[in-house]
């Protein structure tokens, strides 16, 4: 299967006064799997259908291996696309219906039923060939729907939260099942999902979104230990942000006291390096916080342990600040055994390596 980069360039869609998607641009390389992240009403599905040719843009460009589709029909795009409403016809069987695109396309009936069987191999599902769509479970209907664009081998395929009409335990043996056939085909994927786990698992770079704007594009580990702006370490998952000033600075390494007054230790900026004065949150995931007994005069930020959570692989301790205008403090460790000795109500003292915290200059959302 061959398989194209894509190129947006000062892309923009208004509704009216609403602007849903402002003038973005973004390259993805052929072969990746990018992924759109954001909250509902960011702009993926916006900048998915201008990719796809489901909506005209007010300005920029679309360019598929190179070549301008800006205003060509989605049949011209050599594009594929897979829906969370997967929309299969119900009066045809399987083979019939993965076999539907390639008629459309004059491919002769031998050749396309041969395909078809191809496809149906590629998500494991040979067996249900001859059944109707109403004879399958969601998840196969979701594979059917996914085998019917891999039929025709498009170069590039768009996905708008295929799996979200799926239970967890389904989303999860999906997402591998996505992941391996983008290994096996090569091809270009451009996945959409509101759910930062599955972003995380997937993506070779995730395109987070906001307010129809990119609010920060990189590798997964990138956005979650790296993150640009409180926006993005929060939508990312569980974190530690801790209002403070920087009061000093030594090469790339930042001195911050904490609002209340307890000292961050060192910290790394995530972007340009800030000034001496400068307001600032340091931001520590939580399965990088240890623990211990208060050190008397360290100086290092203390909490009243308010509650312990086993969530199965993860113990999680919250924290209440001793110091004011801190927010509440968490910690993550594998859990390890029923009982590990902690008491609600005891101090802890909290401590981090320096390259696990992380200054974000950033105002809060931007
Ligand atoms: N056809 C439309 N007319 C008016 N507003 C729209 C239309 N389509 C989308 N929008 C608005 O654009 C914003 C982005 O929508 P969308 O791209 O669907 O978000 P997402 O897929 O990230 O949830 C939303 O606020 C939505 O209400
Ligand atoms: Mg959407």
């Amino acid at each position: 299967m061959s398989s194209s980069s894509l190129t947006i360039a000062g892309l923009a869609k208004r509704y009216g006064a609403f602007v849903a998607l402002a003038p973005t641009g973004l390259e993805v390389p052929a072969g990746e799997f990018l992924t759109l992240l954001g909250p509902s009403g960011s702009g993926k599905t916006t900048l998915l259908s201008l990719i796809a040719g489901l909506a005209t843009p007010d300005e920029g460009e679309v360019r598929i291996g190179g070549q301008d589709v800006t205003y060509r029909p989605p049949y011209e795009r050599d594009i594929g696309m897979v829906f969370q409403n997967y929309a299969l016809f119900p009066h045809m069987t399987i083979v019939e219906n993965i076999a539907f695109p390639l008629k459309m396309r004059k491919v002769r009936d031998a050749e396309a039923r041969k395909r078809a069987f191809e496809a149906l191999d590629m998500v494991r599902l040979p067996h249900v060939a001859e059944r109707f769509p109403r004879e399958l479970s969601g998840g196969q209907q979701q594979r059917i729907a996914l085998a019917r664009c891999l039929v025709y081998r498009p170069s590039i395929i768009l996905m708008d939260e295929p799996l979200g009409a799926l239970d967890k335990k389904l989303r999860e043996q999906m997402q591998l099942e996505i992941k391996r056939i983008h290994r096996e085909l090569a091809t270009t994927i451009v996945y959409v999902t509101h759910d930062q786990e599955e972003a995380m698992t997937m993506s070779d770079r995730i395109c987070l979104m906001n307010a129809g704007q990119i609010e920060q594009l990189g590798a997964p580990s990138d956005l979650y230990f790296r993150p640009r702006t409180v926006f993005v370490a929060d939508f990312l998952g569980e974190s530690n942000l801790l209002p403070g000033r920087v009061t000093a600075r030594d090469g790339e390494t930042l001195g911050v006291t904490l609002t209340g007054g307890a000292g961050s230790g060192p910290a790394i900026a995530s972007g340009a390096l800030p000034a001496v004065g400068t307001d600032v949150t340091v931001m520590v995931r939580p399965q990088n916080i240890i623990v211990r007994a208060p050190v008397a005069g360290s100086g290092r930020l203390v909490g009243r342990l308010t509650d312990v959570m086993v969530t199965g692989s993860l113990t999680k301790l919250y924290l209440e600040a001793t110091t004011p205008g801190l927010p509440q403090l968490v910690a993550a460790y594998p859990t390890r055994s029923l009982s590990d000795g902690h008491e609600i109500g005891q101090l802890l003292e909290l401590d981090w390596q320096p390259s696990d915290a992380v200054a974000i200059t950033a105002a809060p959302g931007h």
